[in-house]
């Protein structure tokens, strides 16, 4: 499993580019207004009156939304009645590779409740024609390619009589010349899906890279995570240490992770990382770095007694130790990620959440568990056989929300010896580096590459399984081109 695994990083280490790296820009404009601000995430913004001579400026209605918070860029647009095209010019001194995002929000600016049908151009290229789905108001559409001379303009055009042109904001990242160098640099990479693990955004990410997780993970695969400081990260595409740090595994070490890509031509780059066993110290601060409600403890989580922290208990030890986990009722949500290194707990509660996936095989694995409460979440899939094995463990009635499950838990108690394999097995999976993967897929519309081609450079990196009783997973998407993609992870057993 390893070697295959390591001929497609190396892969990604082959630089095709090799431009001069020039002075680096990060612009973010706010089309339709003058205001400059700085957002949530530190970064500041502009007003578009440098970068445009034409349109008219327009607020949008962004109580259409509620409850959702919506971010400020949809408050105002510029929408472009008179032109047949439109274009921003933004200066790249000194050219390079650029992503560049332009972002949309109709927001019945003109009153009509009829989102216009538009395409969007950079430089002297067609980037896609736009149509606004009901249940999705805003777009964001992303691009990576290298700016010939020293702008690149960022245009939208009228594709039908009557039809308004419009846009509410530009991004514009310079990257490393020698990111995504796998693809040849005279084509643009469309965005489709970047995934990881974790959300991760600017500042994580230097080059402001959005990176999200999957809803549900396919049955079978896990969520684990390592300590970036002893990881030696040499890869062009620059993913994120945090990116890295989280990876996806099967839970059972002898099955492989299996994407299956439909619909081509894209191309995709993976990361692997060999994981390594973390502190339950280290693994507490990852928690709290994934879950923002958590981030507010700081200090020693158990000392002085009696001013732990509120969800945790600690032992009375010399060096106190970590036996009691209660995250009830916090609104966490997304997959869980492995704190299988916490060895001492005893008493687990994460009810009243909004965790998702399926339940970790490590929780059967912690050796002084005694009590393990998971009500009242989202994850789906069978309760792991090292839990259902593991008779010191009482697990909480109406483990899971979507489907009843309290059958498999109360099956569990008549059950009196464990099945010893399972355990081994779970045992192997936490001391063995684990090889995982975390997946960006980037739609690259012009390659023409078959579905065979792909399927054979994947099989011949990943693995040589034969697909038999396909497990799959899907995570539907659009590609540029309108048509309807999809991006799978399957696990076949
Ligand atoms: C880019 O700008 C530099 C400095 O202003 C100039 O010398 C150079 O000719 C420009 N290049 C192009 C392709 O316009
Ligand atoms: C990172 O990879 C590049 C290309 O393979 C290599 O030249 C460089 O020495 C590596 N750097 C480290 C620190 O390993
Ligand atoms: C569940 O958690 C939410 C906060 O996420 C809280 O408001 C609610 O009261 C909790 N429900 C129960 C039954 O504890
Ligand atoms: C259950 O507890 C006993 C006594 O503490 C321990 O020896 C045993 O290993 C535990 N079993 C499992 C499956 O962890
Ligand atoms: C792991 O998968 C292998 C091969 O499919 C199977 O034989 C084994 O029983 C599985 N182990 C566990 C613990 O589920």
């Amino acid at each position: 499993m390893s070697n295959p695994s390591i001929t497609l990083s190396l892969l990604l280490l082959i630089s095709l580019s090799a431009k001069l790296s020039s002075s680096r820009v990060f612009l973010s404009i706010d089309c339709g207004t003058s205001d400059t601000y700085t957002d949530l995430l530190s970064i500041n913004w502009v007003g578009d009156g440098d970068y445009i001579h034409t349109g008219e400026t327009h607020p949008t209605d962004t109580s259409l939304l509620f409850p959702f918070q919506l971010p400020r860029w949809t408050s105002t647009l510029r929408a472009f009645p008179d032109l047949r095209k439109s274009c921003y010019t933004i200066p790249v001194p000194g050219g390079g590779k650029v992503l560049v995002r332009a972002k949309f929000y109709y927001g019945n600016y003109d009153g009509n409740f009829s989102p216009p049908t538009f395409a969007l151009n950079f430089d002297a290229n067609v980037w896609e024609v736009l149509t606004f789905a009901a249940d999705s108001p805003t777009l964001i559409k992303e691009a990576i390619y290298v700016v010939d001379g020293n702008v690149t303009s960022v245009c939208v055009a009228q594709v039908e009589e009557g039809q308004v042109p419009f846009i509410n904001a530009i991004e514009v990242r310079s990257l490393d010349s020698g990111m995504y160098g796998n693809v040849d640099s005279s084509r643009a990479l469309f965005n489709m899906k970047r995934i990881a693990l974790v959300p991760v955004r600017f500042p994580d990410d230097d080059f402001d890279r959005i990176w999200s997780p999957p809803i549900v993970l396919p049955d079978g695969l896990g969520v684990t995570n390592s300590d970036t400081s002893i990881m030696h990260v040499n890869i062009t595409d620059r993913p994120p240490a945090s990116v890295l740090q989280n990876a996806l595994y099967p839970l059972n070490a002898s099955n492989s992770i299996i994407l299956a890509l439909n619909d081509p031509p894209f191309t995709y780059n993976l990361y692997f990382a060999e994981m390594t066993k973390l502190t339950s110290m280290k693994v507490l601060k990852l928690l709290q770095n994934q879950f923002d409600a958590l981030q507010a403890w700081a200090g020693d989580p158990c000392l002085p007694m009696y001013y732990n922290w509120e969800w945790v208990k600690c032992s009375s030890d010399q060096t106190p130790r970590i036996t009691s986990l209660d995250l009830s009722s916090m609104d966490l949500s997304r997959v869980l990620p492995d704190f299988s290194a916490m060895d001492a707990l005893e008493y687990i509660d994460l009810h009243n959440n909004s965790f998702s996936g399926s339940i970790p095989d490590f929780f059967g694995n912690f050796p002084n568990l005694k009590e393990l409460n998971l009500a009242d979440n989202y994850f789906s899939g069978p309760i792991p056989s090292s839990l259902t094995n593991n008779n010191n463990i009482t697990l909480h009635q109406k483990l899971c929300q979507s489907y009843n499950c309290a059958t498999s838990a109360e099956k569990k108690k008549k059950k009196s010896s464990g099945n010893k394999i399972g355990l081994i097995f779970a045992i192997l999976v936490s001391i063995l580096f684990i090889i995982s993967i975390v997946v960006v897929v980037l739609l690259y519309r012009r390659q023409k590459r078959t579905a065979e081609t792909l399927q054979s450079i994947y099989e011949g990196n990943m693995h040589g399984q034969h697909h038999t009783n396909a497990r799959v997973q899907e995570m539907p998407m659009r590609a540029t081109d309108g048509q309807t993609s999809s991006f799978s992870f399957s696990l076949y057993k």
